[in-house]
């Protein structure tokens, strides 16, 4: 896939473009957004501060970077993405270029593995999940966070009815050009049973969600996704007008709306 902000993606092909400059300000803002509950997650697990992990679909390394700063002085992160352009430079981090899908994980074992907002991306999502627990250490966490996009007429709760039918129309058209490269939607639900037959033990879950006002990270998001992806979106049911009411509602601090549901499952690897 090119740079450009609007090329569609061939399908099996990653939906977006982390190298296209908005593909930057999208993994900007998912950290923005979801780092405040991806690492209230890891603080529960309390990692010893030798740990080894990998963060796998990496993007701006904002929880490569973190982890890395927990893990002074001997902790490791491996940040695997297919564009590392956006990984920190850190004395503890190594970002390795790689498609996950082909990726050999070597004889490295970790003690934690994180992966937000890859797994619904990949058509082989359960064989790569079971590739990564064969990574772990014995007694060794798997994390992965994904967005639930199966329920989004409902995510809008402040606003005119043609903001509401742009946001519908646009939440429609991303989820069916998603889809038609290989995105699954509802993947996020099954999480705990792939870990479960992975072989993963005490899976915990937890969801998270917020309302955000216009001009805030969460509306932002949709604006810079309706841009990268305009001519995908274009030809999946949603016009050029509705986009431009979406993209002015969403920094409109009178409108609110919810992101999609992230669905956090947290699994361990049987130490025998
Ligand atoms: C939606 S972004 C999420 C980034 C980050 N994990 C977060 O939650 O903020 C997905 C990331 O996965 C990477 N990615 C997608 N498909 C991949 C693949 N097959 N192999 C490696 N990286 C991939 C993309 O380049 C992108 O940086």
């Amino acid at each position: 896939m090119t740079s450009t902000d609007t090329t569609a993606a061939a399908a099996g092909e990653y939906t977006f473009d982390s190298a296209s400059t908005e593909g930057a300000t999208q993994v900007r803002l998912l950290a923005d957004i979801l780092d405040g509950h991806s690492i209230a997650v890891l603080e529960q697990l309390d990692l010893a501060p030798d740990s080894t992990c990998l963060d796998l679909g990496a993007g701006a390394g904002s929880i490569a970077a973190w982890l890395a700063d927990q893990g002074a002085p001997q902790g490791h992160v491996t940040a695997v993405d297919q564009t590392t352009v956006r990984i920190p430079a850190h004395e503890r981090i190594t970002a390795v270029d790689a498609d996950i899908t082909t990726h050999k994980f070597g004889t490295e074992r970790f003690d934690l593995i994180h992966a937000r907002l890859l797994f619904m991306h990949l058509t082989e999502r359960e064989q790569v999940l079971a590739r990564a627990v064969t990574a772990l250490k014995p007694g060794g966490f798997l994390v992965v966070s994904d967005w639930d996009c199966t329920h989004l007429d409902e995510m809008i709760v402040a606003a005119s009815d043609e903001v509401a039918d742009a946001f519908t129309a646009f939440q429609h058209a991303l989820i069916s050009f998603g889809t038609s490269n290989g995105m699954d939607p509802a993947w996020a639900r099954r999480i705990p049973a792939a870990m479960a037959d992975a072989g993963l033990r005490g899976i915990t879950t937890s969801v998270f969600n917020k309302l955000w006002a216009g001009g805030e990270a969460g509306m932002l998001l949709h604006a810079s996704n309706s841009r990268q992806l305009e001519a995908g979106l274009l030809g999946h049911g949603v016009t050029r007008e509705q986009l431009d009411t979406l993209r002015t509602a969403m920094t409109n601090p009178q409108v609110w709306a919810y992101h999609w549901p992230m669905y956090t499952a947290v699994g361990v690897r049987p130490t025998h």
